[in-house]
């Protein structure tokens, strides 16, 4: 088993290295800072470039982890990690990490690797069974969440992850290595710890990723989607990790045509979508929360015409069919339910 996962992970690192168009050689030492390396972010299509996040700092930096459980330890070096972990060590060759760790140890020996994130080995090389001697990334290694977590933000603070004290997940003891396995190129971008960032939240999350498997739902089952779009798995200010100020201004990033302006607006669509729409999938129709006219009578019931009693004989197949209950029900005359721009439409008409 450990075999084929081994041979999956080499199979993939060398699809994705094919892949890779821009060689690290091509991009030049910036002026300012003659002794920044060159940057290990391959492509422009990347999902640091994508979501505009900031770089971290280079691996020229690199310093060994802080373990406050061994504090009398002192570094070993790579090579002697390597000598008991070597299967370990061949598949985190192929990661993002070790592509950059290797320019910054070739142009200085001294630059720690494994240790920059396990913290300094000698203690743990003397006694390797003992918990806690070596930062282990998991819950049940010895090495508190909080140990773990400051490890990786000593590089990748700020940012996206600038909430990430307080978050939801943080507070419900997640670590990055939760989400992230920087031991294997496991996914094609973002080390994450399954193949998609969709199944990564799934692994915690299979609620919410059934859901998307009903009648109506965005294309993130079909791969064209991914959680990311609208939450920060890292922390914000708002409810539920969504990634704007406003669940609105999520939804426009890619339905802007709703955005408006609108001569005529419908004030629950200003309000929140999801007043009428649940972002997960729904059995509905256009991931509707109730059915129309249901729906509009949840607000439109005690003036004229919306407020008429729908009985069976006003249902399509009854004797006395209602126009209400026909066609698109309400949306048949109101077409233009997210606001309309025409001069006669501020009853949403056209
Ligand atoms: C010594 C600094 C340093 C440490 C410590 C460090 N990283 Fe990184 N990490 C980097 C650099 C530099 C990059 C490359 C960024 C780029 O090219 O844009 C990177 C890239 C990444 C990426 C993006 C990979 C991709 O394919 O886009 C992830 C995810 C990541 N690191 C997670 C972690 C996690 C989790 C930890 C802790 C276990 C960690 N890092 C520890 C410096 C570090
Ligand atoms: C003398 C051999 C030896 C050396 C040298 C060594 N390790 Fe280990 N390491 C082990 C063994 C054996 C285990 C498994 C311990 C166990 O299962 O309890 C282990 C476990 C680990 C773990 C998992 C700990 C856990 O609790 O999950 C990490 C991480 C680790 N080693 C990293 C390193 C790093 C980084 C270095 C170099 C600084 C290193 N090791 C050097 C033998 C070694
Ligand atoms: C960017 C930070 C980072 C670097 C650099 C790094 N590791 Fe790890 N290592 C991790 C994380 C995170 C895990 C936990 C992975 C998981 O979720 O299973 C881990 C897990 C391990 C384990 C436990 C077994 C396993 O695979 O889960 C060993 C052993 C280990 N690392 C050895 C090494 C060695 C040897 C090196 C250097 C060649 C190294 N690590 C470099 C972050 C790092
Ligand atoms: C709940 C899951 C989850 C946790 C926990 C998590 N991440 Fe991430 N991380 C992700 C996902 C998903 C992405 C991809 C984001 C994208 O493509 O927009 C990502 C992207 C990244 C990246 C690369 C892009 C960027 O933001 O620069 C880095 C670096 C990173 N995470 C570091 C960390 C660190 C450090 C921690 C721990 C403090 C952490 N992550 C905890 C899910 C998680
Ligand atoms: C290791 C388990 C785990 C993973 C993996 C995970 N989460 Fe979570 N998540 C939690 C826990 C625990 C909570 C808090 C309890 C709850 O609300 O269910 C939570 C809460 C949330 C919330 C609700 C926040 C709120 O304020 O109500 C969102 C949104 C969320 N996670 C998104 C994600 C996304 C997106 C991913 C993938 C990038 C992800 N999670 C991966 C465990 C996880
Ligand atoms: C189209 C945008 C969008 C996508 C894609 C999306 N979500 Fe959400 N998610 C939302 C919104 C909006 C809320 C509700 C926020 C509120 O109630 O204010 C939410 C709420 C949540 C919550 C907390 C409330 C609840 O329903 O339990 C979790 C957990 C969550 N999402 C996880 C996920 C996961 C995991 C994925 C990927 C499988 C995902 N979301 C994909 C927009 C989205
Ligand atoms: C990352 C882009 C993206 C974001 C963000 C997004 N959507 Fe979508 N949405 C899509 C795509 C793509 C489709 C499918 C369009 C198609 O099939 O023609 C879609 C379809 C829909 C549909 C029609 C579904 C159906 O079954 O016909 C509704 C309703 C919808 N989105 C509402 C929302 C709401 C509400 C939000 C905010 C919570 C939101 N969307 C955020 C991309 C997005
Ligand atoms: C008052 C209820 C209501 C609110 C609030 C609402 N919608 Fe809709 N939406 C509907 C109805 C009803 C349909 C089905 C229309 C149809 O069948 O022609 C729909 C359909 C959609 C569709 C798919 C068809 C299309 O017009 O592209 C998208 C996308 C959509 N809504 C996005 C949004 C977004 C984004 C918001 C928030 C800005 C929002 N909706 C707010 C009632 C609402
Ligand atoms: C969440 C509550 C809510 C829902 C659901 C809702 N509406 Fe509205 N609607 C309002 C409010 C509030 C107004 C503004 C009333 C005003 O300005 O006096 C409004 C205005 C309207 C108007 C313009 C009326 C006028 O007096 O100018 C029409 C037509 C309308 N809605 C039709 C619908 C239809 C059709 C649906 C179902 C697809 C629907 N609404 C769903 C709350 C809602
Ligand atoms: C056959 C076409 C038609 C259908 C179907 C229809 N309406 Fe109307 N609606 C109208 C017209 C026309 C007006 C404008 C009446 C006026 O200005 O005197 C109107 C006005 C309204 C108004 C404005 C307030 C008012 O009483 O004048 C609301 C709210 C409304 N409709 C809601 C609904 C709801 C909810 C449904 C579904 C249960 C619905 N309509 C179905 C044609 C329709």
């Amino acid at each position: 088993m450990r075999m084929f996962l081994t041979l999956v992970a080499v199979a993939i690192a060398a699809l994705v290295m094919a892949g890779w168009r821009a060689p690290v050689a091509a991009q030049s030492v910036s002026a300012e800072n003659p002794h920044r390396l060159p940057s290990t972010h391959f492509g422009s299509d990347g999902p640091v470039a994508a979501h505009g996040f900031d770089v971290p700092p280079g691996f020229a930096g690199a310093r060994v982890a802080n373990n406050p459980l061994a504090m009398d330890a002192t570094p070993i070096g790579a090579a002697t990690c390597t000598a008991c972990h070597s299967r370990e060590a061949q598949n985190f060759a192929h990661t993002t990490h070790a592509l950059g760790m290797q320019v910054a140890e070739a142009a200085d020996p001294q630059t720690p690797t494994c240790e920059t994130c396990h913290g300094p080995g000698s203690r743990h090389a003397q006694d390797p069974t003992a918990k806690g001697l070596i930062i282990a990334f998991s819950h049940e290694g010895g090495s508190p969440i909080e140990t773990q977590t400051a490890t990786c933000l000593g590089c990748h603070s700020g940012g996206p992850r600038d909430q990430w004290t307080g978050s939801v997940h943080q507070r419900n003891e997640l670590s990055c290595s939760d989400c992230h396995n920087p031991m294997a190129r496991l996914s094609a971008e973002g080390l994450m710890a399954k193949p998609s960032i969709n199944e990564t939240c799934a692994t915690c999350h299979t609620d919410i990723r059934q859901q998307f498997n009903r009648r109506s739902h965005m294309p993130l089952p079909e791969g064209q989607m991914a959680c990311v779009d609208c939450h920060n798995p890292h922390g914000g200010f708002n409810n539920a990790l969504i990634k704007t100020d406003t669940v609105n201004e999520t939804c426009y990033q890619c339905h802007a045509e709703k955005r408006g302006p609108f001569l005529f607006e419908h004030a629950p669509v200003r309000d929140n979508c999801l007043n009428c729409h649940t972002p997960h999938g729904s059995n509905q129709h256009a991931l509707l929360v109730a059915p129309v006219p249901m729906l509009c009578q949840q607000c439109h019931s005690h003036v004229r015409h919306p407020n008429d009693l729908l009985t069976a004989q006003s249902l399509g197949t009854g004797a006395a069919p209602d126009e209400r209950l026909m066609g698109r029900g309400c949306l048949s005359c109101h077409a233009q339910i997210h606001g309309s721009n025409n001069p006669s439409g501020p009853r949403l008409h056209k």
